[in-house]
C-alpha cells in the first residue's frame, strides 16, 4: 500500500483517480479547495461514496489551497506521502481568456509552491495533469510529444509552463515526474461547463445549444477511465522526467458528437450556429505511440460506448436529482 495525495481530488478527473486507488488498496490523501469555478456540491457529490464508505480511514480529505503553503506543510508532514498526482488546476480555455491573472496565479504559482514541498519532503513520484492545449493549432496531425508547443490562451500557456516548472525541479530534485498532456476528457461526472456535458443537458432539456464552426472542430475524445489508467500507470515509471499524451488517438468532430448523444436520447438538438472563438484550437489527435510504449496504455473505451454510458448516467443522476429538487421546492 502506498500513501499517494491527489490534489484536485474531488474534481471530475481526480474523482476517479482517487477511487481506482482506493480500489488499489492504496491510501488517498485527496487535496480540493472546492472553488466555485462550477457548483461546488458538485464535486462533494464526486467524492461522497469516498468520504461515507467503508474504507473511509483508506480516504483523508483535506479541503484546503494548493497555493496555501502553511496548510500543505502540516498536510506533508502529517500524512507523509510517498507519491502525488497533481490535478488541481483552474480548468477552463474560454474563462482563462477572461481571468488569466487566477489562471496564473493557480496553475503556476500553486504548482511551483507543491513541488518546492514535493522536493523537501523527498516525494518519489509526481505525476503533473497538463493538457493537450499546449499545442495550440498545429498543422501536423497526430499531436506528437517532440513537436513545437504554441499555447493559444492563458489556460494553455500556464500548463506549460507548469510543464517546464517539472522538468526542472525533476532535474534538481530526486523526484521522477511525469507530465501528462490529457487529451479532451469525458464520462460520469464530466465536468458540467466542457461540450458534452453541455450539449446532453440541452438535448435532453430541448433547449438550445451553441455550436462552433458548425461542428467541424474535431477533437480526440477520451474516456475518464482511460485517461485514469495512463495516469495509474505513470505512477511507477522509473525515469527523471516525461511527457506524455494521454489520448484515445481519435479525430472526431464535434457534429459527430450531437449525432450520437441524439441517437441515445431519442431527442433532436436545437442548433443555434456561432463562428470560432478566439483562442479555440481547431483539431486535436493524441499520437499514443509513447503513452503505448513507455506505460502499456491502451485506451478501451470507444466514442459510441462512452457517449452512450454518458448519457446513461447524466439521465439516471443528473436529470433525476434536477427533477427531485424541483419537486421539492415545489
Ligand atoms: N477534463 C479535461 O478534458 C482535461 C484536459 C486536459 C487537462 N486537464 C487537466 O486535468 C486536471 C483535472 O481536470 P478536471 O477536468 O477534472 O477539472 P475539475 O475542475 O473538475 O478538477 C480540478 C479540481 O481542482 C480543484 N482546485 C482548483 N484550484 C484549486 C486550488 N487552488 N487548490 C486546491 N484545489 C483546487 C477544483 O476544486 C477541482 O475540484 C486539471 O489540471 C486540468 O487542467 C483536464
Amino acid at each position: 500500500m502506498e500513501t499517494i495525495l491527489v490534489t484536485g481530488g474531488a474534481g471530475f478527473i481526480g474523482s476517479h483517480v482517487c477511487e481506482t486507488l482506493i480500489n488499489l488498496g492504496h491510501k488517498v490523501i485527496c487535496v480540493d479547495n472546492f472553488n466555485d469555478y462550477y457548483d461546488p456540491n458538485i464535486k462533494h457529490k464526486n467524492i461522497s461514496n469516498l468520504v461515507s464508505s467503508l474504507n473511509q480511514s483508506n480516504f483523508v480529505l483535506y479541503e484546503k489551497d494548493i497555493r496555501d503553503k502553511e496548510a500543505l506543510l502540516e498536510i506533508f508532514e502529517k500524512e507523509r506521502p510517498n507519491k502525488v498526482i497533481h490535478l488541481a488546476a483552474m480548468a477552463g480555455v474560454r474563462n482563462s481568456l477572461n481571468h488569466p491573472e487566477l489562471y496564473f496565479d493557480v496553475n503556476v504559482m500553486g504548482t511551483l509552491k507543491l513541488l518546492e514541498l514535493c522536493k523537501k519532503f523527498n516525494i518519489k513520484q509526481f505525476v503533473f495533469g497538463s493538457s493537450s492545449s499546449v499545442y495550440g493549432d498545429n498543422l501536423s496531425l497526430p499531436l506528437r510529444e517532440d513537436l513545437l508547443t504554441n499555447p493559444m490562451n492563458p489556460y494553455a500557456l500556464t500548463k506549460q509552463v507548469g510543464e517546464e516548472l517539472c522538468k526542472l525541479f525533476s532535474s534538481n530534485s530526486g523526484m521522477n515526474i511525469v507530465c501528462l498532456r490529457f487529451f479532451t476528457v469525458y464520462g460520469p461526472r464530466g465536468r458540467p461547463d466542457m461540450a458534452i456535458p453541455n450539449f446532453t443537458k440541452a438535448i435532453i432539456q430541448n433547449k438550445e445549444l451553441t455550436l462552433f464552426d458548425a461542428g467541424a472542430l474535431t477533437r480526440d475524445f477520451t474516456y475518464v477511465i482511460d485517461t485514469v489508467n495512463g495516469i495509474i500507470a505513470s505512477l511507477n515509471l522509473n525515469h527523471k522526467f516525461e511527457i506524455i499524451n494521454i489520448g484515445n488517438g481519435n479525430n472526431i468532430p464535434v457534429k459527430q458528437i450531437i449525432t450520437l448523444i441524439e441517437e441515445n436520447t431519442s431527442n433532436k438538438a436545437n442548433i443555434i450556429n456561432e463562428p470560432r472563438k478566439p483562442g479555440e484550437v481547431m483539431h486535436t489527435k493524441a499520437d499514443i505511440s509513447k503513452a503505448s510504449a513507455l506505460l502499456n496504455y491502451v485506451p478501451a473505451v470507444s466514442i459510441e460506448e462512452g457517449i452512450n454510458n454518458f448519457v446513461n448516467w447524466y439521465s439516471d443522476v443528473v436529470e433525476n436529482e434536477e427533477n427531485k429538487d424541483s419537486e421539492e421546492n415545489n
